[in-house]
């Protein structure tokens, strides 16, 4: 519309329109178990993907902490345009969802843990979950068991290390199995059959949870249903990109060096993609260290 943009005010910004990418972000890589459902389901969606690995784990934060990140980039992926935004953290969900959804002005789309599906295919009605301590004991999680756990038993593990290992890109080291497996043995052995992934750097570890516990656990992950949950609410809000664009390889930023990102999204995505890195200041990293502003 000829005119349109002239009249904005000075620190306005235009609405996006269904070319805009969509935001993706997560405390560290993670979330490209997320993007990669994304690009599978919706292939013509351009995406910006932002990986606070400075700043990983969250699971080992404070509240406030998280908060403040993930409104920091939220805030970052609107100012590069971002049409639609995906928190493909569970804890940053967590914490901060309901914040960030109030403050930024476009959809957004959170994650949380399977406990509807596990409870809906549990046969032996023994379910693990896997996730952050930050995950576990937040109000949200708690609602999630209240209102779907039904009768089953849901035996949660927080997964002290298990980030940590993802990302130095490490997914089979003697170290990371036995870890894993101090998690696991106590779940398989009270008869559970299924076991939710409650973080999304998890899904990362699949071939070692197999090797653990072969067929034994049915494993549910999430990020299917987060794409699908995406691809409606674009839909909804008529910002489908409906054109391939030129530039299919999404865009990723760490607010780290962006080397384990790399070797991982090459290794386990399959894509060679360059890692730019960016500054993302916020209230509590400035306090921290005040040399960045
Ligand atoms: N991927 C994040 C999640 O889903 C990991 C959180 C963390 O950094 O501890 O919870």
């Amino acid at each position: 519309m000829p005119g349109a943009a002239s009249s904005l005010k000075p620190n306005e910004r235009a609405a996006p329109d269904a070319s805009a990418p969509v935001g993706i972000f997560d405390s560290g890589l993670g979330g490209l178990s997320v993007l990669r459902a994304v690009r599978a389901t919706l292939p013509h969606e351009r995406l910006i993907y932002v990986a606070d690995s400075r700043y990983a784990p969250y699971g080992e934060r404070d509240d406030d902490f998280i908060v403040d990140r993930a409104m920091a980039i939220g805030e970052w992926l609107v100012g590069q345009g971002a049409k639609a935004l995906v928190v493909a953290c569970n804890t940053a969900t967590a914490q901060s969802i309901a914040l960030v959804r109030e403050r930024l002005t476009i959809p957004l789309v959170g994650v949380e843990p399977g406990v509807k599906p596990a409870a809906t295919v549990s046969k032996s009605r023994v379910v693990g979950v896997l996730a952050t301590a930050v995950t576990l004991r937040s109000a949200r999680f708690q609602s999630l068991l209240d209102r779907y756990a039904g009768d089953c038993r849901f035996i949660c593990q927080a997964g002290h290390g298990l980030v940590q290992a993802v990302e130095r890109c490490d997914t089979s080291s003697p170290a990371l199995m036995a870890l894993l497996e101090s998690y696991l043995a106590p779940m398989l052995d009270a008869g559970a059959d299924t076991l939710v992934l409650g973080c999304t750097h998890y899904p990362f570890l699949d071939r070692a949870i197999r090797d653990i516990a072969g067929e034994r656990l049915q494993i549910v992950d999430t990020s299917v249903a987060i794409a699908r949950q995406l691809d409606r609410l674009l839909d909804a809000h008529a910002l489908k990109n409906l054109v391939t664009p030129p530039d299919t390889l999404p865009r990723f930023h760490s607010t780290a060096d962006g080397e384990s990102q790399r070797q991982l999204a090459a290794a386990l995505l399959r894509l060679d993609a360059k890692v730019e890195h960016v500054d993302i200041p916020s209230r509590r990293t400035r306090l921290a260290e005040p040399d960045i502003v």
